[in-house]
């Protein structure tokens, strides 16, 4: 049985969702801060319960046969995290301890965790390699690092397999699941609010980047594609830790975004170009080399895709 941790939010479900698919047995456990009990998959285990608790936390792997775990939950709220820096700390490092402390306790030794681009910073030239130094400008992007570095120093203490899986810009739906943030700050589900004539249309930080369009490059990759690199990291043969990217490998512009937007729904609507917000980089993009290679991974889908499906979602959630 696979411990989904954060399985009713947007990615954690869907991955709960295509373990299930694949056969295995899944325990979700969330609670419900930010997730949704009816995104959890009707065959999986639901446990509502607090990371911050770690006795609840070690009960899991008393009361079920846990043999590996994947750990999505979190806060990933980047302009909450430099309000609160240490909200961020406490929920993304320190209940991640818990739950790696309750994994070595249990003698399970294979751990899957949604990091994240944003431990890289502002500075790194695309494509951005796994080397490329790390230098995050937010608390939440740093509160990802800790734990990384928590992670390799359980793999060379007690032996631990563990895989950072550095997600870009996730995006995209199954036929059931998708992305529904409150609040909502990823672009594609904003631009959608806008087709859909639910905002006054979408606003554009800033079209004066160094980029061929102005606006803001980003990897966006589909929810299934980061689906499958998790049960490619679960399914690694033999002893075998590391950090890796999912992206694509090739970026998309916040207008190329947008283009797609109007494509996909046949919809227009208004552009509003605002100032930059401090701290977006202009072009963030995965060097993918690495996971390709060891763990055979390859992106299916593109910024088509994922904006169709997104969109057939949205539609369905209305
Ligand atoms: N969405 C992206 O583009 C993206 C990019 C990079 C990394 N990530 C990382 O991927 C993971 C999942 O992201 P998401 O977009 O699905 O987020 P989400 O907010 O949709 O899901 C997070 C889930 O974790 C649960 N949770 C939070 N704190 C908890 C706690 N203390 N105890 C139990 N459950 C708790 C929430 O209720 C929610 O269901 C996060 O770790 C995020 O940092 C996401």
């Amino acid at each position: 049985m696979i411990l989904v941790t954060g399985g009713a939010g947007y990615i954690g479900s869907v991955c709960a969702e295509q373990l299930l698919a694949r056969g295995y047995e899944v325990c979700v456990f969330d609670n419900l801060s930010r997730g949704h009990r009816e995104a959890v998959p009707p065959g999986a285990a639901f446990i509502e319960g607090d990371l911050e608790d770690r006795a609840a936390v070690s009960d899991v792997f008393r009361s079920r046969p846990i043999r590996a775990v994947m750990h999505f939950a979190a806060y990933a709220l980047v302009g909450e995290s430099m309000e609160k820096p240490n909200l961020y700390f406490r929920k993304n490092f320190g209940n991640a301890l818990n739950l790696l402390e309750a994994t070595i306790e249990a003698g399970v030794d294979r751990f899957v965790f949604s990091s994240t681009c944003a431990i890289f910073g502002d500075q790194v030239a695309p494509p951005i390699e796994e080397d490329a130094p790390k230098a995050p400008v937010n608390p939440y992007g740093e509160s990802k690092l800790a734990f990384e570095k928590a992670l390799e120093w359980s793999r060379r203490s007690h032996g631990l397999n563990y895989f950072a899986l550095r997600y870009f810009n996730a995006c995209g739906a199954t036929n059931e699941r998708g992305e529904r943030h409150e609040p909502e700050t990823h672009l594609i589900p904003l631009v959608l609010r806008a087709a859909a004539g639910l905002s006054d249309g979408i606003h554009v930080f800033g079209d004066d980047y160094p980029t061929p369009d102005g606006t803001c490059i980003r990897d966006y990759v589909h929810v299934l594609d980061l689906a499958d690199a998790h049960i490619r990291a679960l399914e690694a043969p033999g002893e075998k830790s590391g950090c890796y990217n999912v992206g694509v490998g090739r970026g998309d512009s916040v207008r190329e975004v947008i283009e797609a937007v109007r494509k996909a729904t046949g919809k227009d609507f208004p552009v509003i170009v605002v100032p930059r917000r401090p701290g977006d980089p202009p072009e963030l993009v995965a060097a993918n080399a690495k996971i390709r290679r060891e763990l055979a991974w390859e992106p299916q889908h593109d910024i088509h895709s994922a904006v169709s499906s997104a969109w057939e979602f949205f539609q369905r959630e209305q």
